[in-house]
């Protein structure tokens, strides 16, 4: 292992997480690429897949795959390691369908998203709105696979009921009205507002902070550990997902729209409040250097010895420019 060090905890260093979440990319882009079928009905599976495919930080799916490592602590289980990379891809799938949606002319009205067109412009209204609908689905079903007899050509056991169960209810929260569709249903409601501090970290922690925390206790999930450790991993979670839409504020004034992908400016454009119009640009930025050391500071106390990927990703979060 590297010698990295941060807040003394051990990290990655910036080319060291480039290796390690290049690998699992691998892994997740093919999973995904396998699992979003292009046999959809009526050009649903085209819709679907330009949704998902090519493009994405994909710092979700990484964040299931750092915490399953973290609390596999280098205990080789396949089950529990096919179990958190259908975890992955679920969370995945539900990013992307919240993002068709946000994009619609009845959200954010957005026409570029992941350096290309957005799929309500690209595939119409009506199908980006199925898109989003079918890949919501899709999650589950990933979540839930069919038992399948154990061979010898098989090894893979079943992933066991409970874990299933488990995962699927840590999504659900996440994605619905307690989550990312609760936040956003604020931030609608919001448009024009000036909320406070303790409202606008509700909005985010809801539409935003839900899904990024779900990603990593789904990847915990997928493993044994204490009542403190998982706490540990929440408020882990939880800094760092309200720190990852923070960053979001700041890149829409600071960054432009070929480097993010989408369209820079809009948040102003469409009066919604930020961390930027709130703080200003300086102490929004303080703001997310505070919520990562809070974040590293309970993967410190969480006593896990194989952190190193999510402390990395959450530097990830907040040095990010993209
Ligand atoms: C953008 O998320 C939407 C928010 C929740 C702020 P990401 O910045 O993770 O988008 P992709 O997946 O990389 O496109
Ligand atoms: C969206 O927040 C959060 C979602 C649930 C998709 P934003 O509206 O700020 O996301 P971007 O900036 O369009 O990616
Ligand atoms: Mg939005
Ligand atoms: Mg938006
Ligand atoms: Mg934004």
């Amino acid at each position: 292992m590297d010698s990295f060090v941060i807040q003394g905890i051990q990290t990655l260093s910036p080319a060291e997480l480039n290796a390690w979440s290049d690998k699992r990319l691998e892994l997740v882009e093919e999973a995904l690429s396998n699992w979003v079928s292009p046999d959809a009905p009526a050009g649903l599976g085209q819709a679907m897949r330009y949704a998902v495919l090519d493009g994405g930080k994909r710092l979700r799916p990484l964040l299931v795959l750092a915490a399953r490592e973290a609390v596999a602590n280098g205990v080789q289980d396949k089950t529990l390691d096919a179990a958190a990379l259908r975890a992955a891809c679920a969370v995945e799938l539900i990013h992307a369908y919240s993002l068709v949606h946000d994009d619609m002319p009845c959200m954010d009205n957005d026409v570029l998203r992941r350096g290309k067109p957005t799929v309500h412009v690209h595939f119409g209204e009506a199908q980006a709105l199925l898109a989003g609908d079918a890949l919501q689905a899709l999650a589950f079903e990933l979540l839930t696979p069919e038992n399948q007899p154990t061979t010898s050509a098989n090894t893979l056991s079943h992933i066991p009921d409970e874990v299933q169960a488990r995962l699927c209810r840590l999504l659900a929260k996440a994605a619905g009205f307690n989550g990312m569709a609760g936040g956003q249903a604020i931030d609608l409601a919001s448009v024009g507002l000036a909320l406070n501090e303790q409202q606008l970290r509700e909005m985010h922690r809801l539409k935003t902070g839900a899904l990024l925390s779900a990603s990593v206790m789904m990847g915990a999930a997928c493993g044994n550990i204490s009542a403190q450790t998982w706490g540990c991993l929440e408020r882990y979670g939880q800094a760092m997902g309200l720190a990852f839409q923070v960053v979001d504020d700041v890149l829409d004034v600071t960054a432009d729209s070929v480097t993010l992908g989408k369209t820079a400016g809009k948040d102003a454009a469409n009066d919604k409040p930020t961390y930027v119009s709130l703080l200003g640009l300086a102490r929004a930025q303080e703001y997310a250097e505070q919520l990562l050391h809070e974040a590293l500071k309970a993967l410190e106390d969480s006593g896990l010895k194989s952190a190193h990927s999510l402390a990395a990703l959450a530097q990830r979060v907040v040095n990010r420019k993209t």
